[in-house]
């Protein structure tokens, strides 16, 4: 590997970690590096050893977790048999992406930190802390963190004689060119554009989804209701899918066909037109969610993100096309430091999506050239949903309870989420309607022993992992099962209402309901726990059982885990320290597990 050479990994959930690394490849490009971007658990990680100088890209997800691609590098850094020195040869820096609304606040880059120095490594200086809450997200810490880290490894690696550091003027090549095939035979009629099938038996991954028709659609809150939430159910059969409670379903979404006609008519580009795709440099791996050949509507419905409130690096690249002098005046300014402000309040802040803004910048995006398309826009990504039944209970489907996401900015047009407005808009008697989906291990595990009792907090579309769980352990006769639930209003969403009476009747259930908007002071699921203290106290103390929390109410699973302790302080006569160290050996036995989004 040659001495100037740097080696850019991440651990991405929802992308952003992706984003940072491939801006730090850019740099490093600008810098006369050779440089290669790669998910960590794609690159082979016995191979660091090798490598003069590496930044981690980290996200921290759920409850201080590595994201799904970084999991095996993650197993394996913390092998207890790994040779204290084995990395002193290589300099390395930490970028993590955190959310400091939640508990352990970029945990894994700390903690990744800790460990490469524990391997011998040289940190080039302390690992940059960038946070989701800031108002101007993660850049706020990374921009002045990125200059410091620059001016140092230019220390360490200067530039070769006579170069120096390209500027944003300069535009650097496309990663990828599209070959297109127009004078080609079109593939005969019929003919589906597919990746290559997964060998029978093996469960559907993400370069196999299983494409699952709908199966239903209902809307589970009251029509008055101003959340849309849905109970959507999909046919598995045959896919070879297994699942347990507490697992989840990913989800390809795709844009809509409205949408995409008009980024086709916006950049001139024929949907029907075929090509292959070709990688620029040796360092590229090309995109395995595309098939080969592809037409542009395939790349454009499934691959890219339409929707997403498009980052600084998109204006900076869509400035070197613009024909227009003040267009491109305006995208300079976005994509400068001084502009950021600026890009705040004209992007992120009423969620405008790069649609939205290549029909503001006309002239300029139908001057795209169309090898710059991968770098400009994001792919789009799965989402990832807790399935709400119970395989035993129905076999070869799965359900998900869906929240529609909608709302209003400053924006004349109502804000959608891409992956619940084309789910909600799926219907069994569209017929054609097909679902890429695969199933992934969940973080909740539930006890196999149907005697254990289970206390569950869920509210809102927190309740689904939990229906799960109680529609299993009822097929097994399970009673001891102990649901809080909580929604706005008893006849707004209190969803699943008459399956959870026939469970209490049948003595399977003991439901707590809170409803924050049936009376003028709130209430949350944290006061009913509260007012249940004896009960569970017995649950959890006397009967060993579980707890669980889920939700995507931020503030939710501490005060709910607040709640808790004060019982054990009332019911088992703790102080709040005992109380604190009781639950954390609830914790460690995973008697105590909670889950949430956002
Ligand atoms: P609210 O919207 O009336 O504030 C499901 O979303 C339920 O969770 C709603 O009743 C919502 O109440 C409630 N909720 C909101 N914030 C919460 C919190 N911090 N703790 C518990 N429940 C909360």
């Amino acid at each position: 590997m040659s001495e100037r050479s740097i080696l850019v990994l991440y651990g991405s959930q929802t992308g952003t970690a992706e984003d940072v690394a491939e801006r730090i490849g850019r740099e490093a490009t600008r810098r006369h590096f050779t440089c290669r971007v790669e998910a960590l658990d794609s690159f082979g990680v016995a191979n660091l050893i090798h490598e003069s100088l590496v930044v981690f890209v980290c996200a921290t997800t759920g409850q201080g977790d590595p994201p799904d691609n970084m999991k095996s590098f993650w197993r394996f850094i913390f092998r207890r048999n790994l040779p204290q020195n084995s990395l002193c040869r290589m300099d390395y820096a930490v970028v993590g992406l955190g959310d400091s609304s939640y508990p352990k606040f970029n945990f894994i880059a700390k903690k990744l930190h800790k460990r490469l120095a524990q391997l011998g490594a040289n940190p080039v200086l302390p690992a940059a802390l960038g946070n989701d809450q800031h108002e101007l997200g993660p850049d706020a810490v990374l921009d002045p963190w990125l200059q410091d880290f620059w001016r140092k490894v230019l220390s360490l690696f200067p530039l070769p004689g006579g170069l120096s550091v390209l500027g944003d003027d300069v535009m650097l090549p496309a990663k990828f060119s599209l070959r297109f095939l127009d004078g080609e035979a079109a593939p005969p009629a019929g003919h589906q554009e597919k990746l290559p099938r997964a060998p029978e038996g093996t469960m559907p991954t993400e370069l196999n989804p299983f494409l699952a028709p709908v199966l239903s659609n209902q809307r589970v809150t009251a029509e008055d209701h101003f959340q849309d939430v849905r109970l959507m159910e999909f046919d598995v059969a045959g896919s070879g899918i297994r699942f347990s409670p507490g697992d989840v379903v990913m989800i390809q979404p795709q844009n809509s066909p409205q949408h995409v006609d008009r980024f086709c008519d916006l950049l001139r580009l024929d949907p029907e037109r075929r090509f292959v795709l070709e990688s620029s440099d040796p360092h590229t791996a090309l995109p395995v969610h595309l098939p080969q050949p592809c037409t542009v509507r395939r790349l454009v419905e499934r691959y890219l993100d339409l929707r997403c409130v498009p980052r600084r690096s998109f204006f900076q690249l869509l400035a070197h096309f613009s024909p227009d002098e003040q267009e491109t005046e305006k995208l300079k300014e976005f994509g400068s430091a001084a502009g950021q402000e600026e890009l705040y309040s004209y992007c992120n802040r009423p969620r405008r999506t790069t649609l939205e803004v290549l029909q503001d910048f006309p002239h300029t995006t139908c001057a795209i050239p169309h090898h710059y398309l991968l770098d400009l826009i994001p792919r789009i990504r799965p989402r990832a949903f807790s399935i709400a039944s119970s395989m035993q209970v129905h076999p070869n489907k799965i359900q998900i309870l869906l929240a529609v996401v909608q709302y209003k900015t400053r924006l004349h047009e109502v804000r959608r989420g891409l992956c619940s407005t084309w789910l909600a808009s799926l219907h069994p008697e569209t017929g054609r309607s097909r679902v890429p989906l695969w199933v992934k291990k969940g973080s909740m595990r539930f006890p196999l022993d149907a005697h254990i009792p289970l206390v569950m907090v869920g509210p809102g579309t927190g309740v689904a992992p939990f229906r799960s769980a109680i529609q299993e352990r009822s097929a097994h006769g399970a009673a001891g099962n102990c649901l809080f639930f909580g929604s706005r209003g008893e006849s707004k969403d209190f969803y699943f209402h008459q399956e959870w009476a026939d469970l209490v009747s049948a003595g399977i259930l003991t439901l707590r309901t809170a409803f924050s908007r049936d009376q003028e002071d709130k209430i949350y699921v944290q006061h009913r726990i509260k007012e249940n203290g004896p009960i569970l106290w017995d649950l959890i103390h006397n009967r060993h059982g579980y707890f669980y929390i889920a939700g995507n109410a931020k503030s939710m699973p501490v005060e709910v885990t607040d709640a808790l302790k004060s019982v054990f302080c009332s019911e088992g006569g703790m102080s709040p320290a005992e109380a604190e160290e009781y639950l954390l050996q609830l914790e460690k036995s995973r008697r105590f597990q909670s889950e949430t989004w956002s």
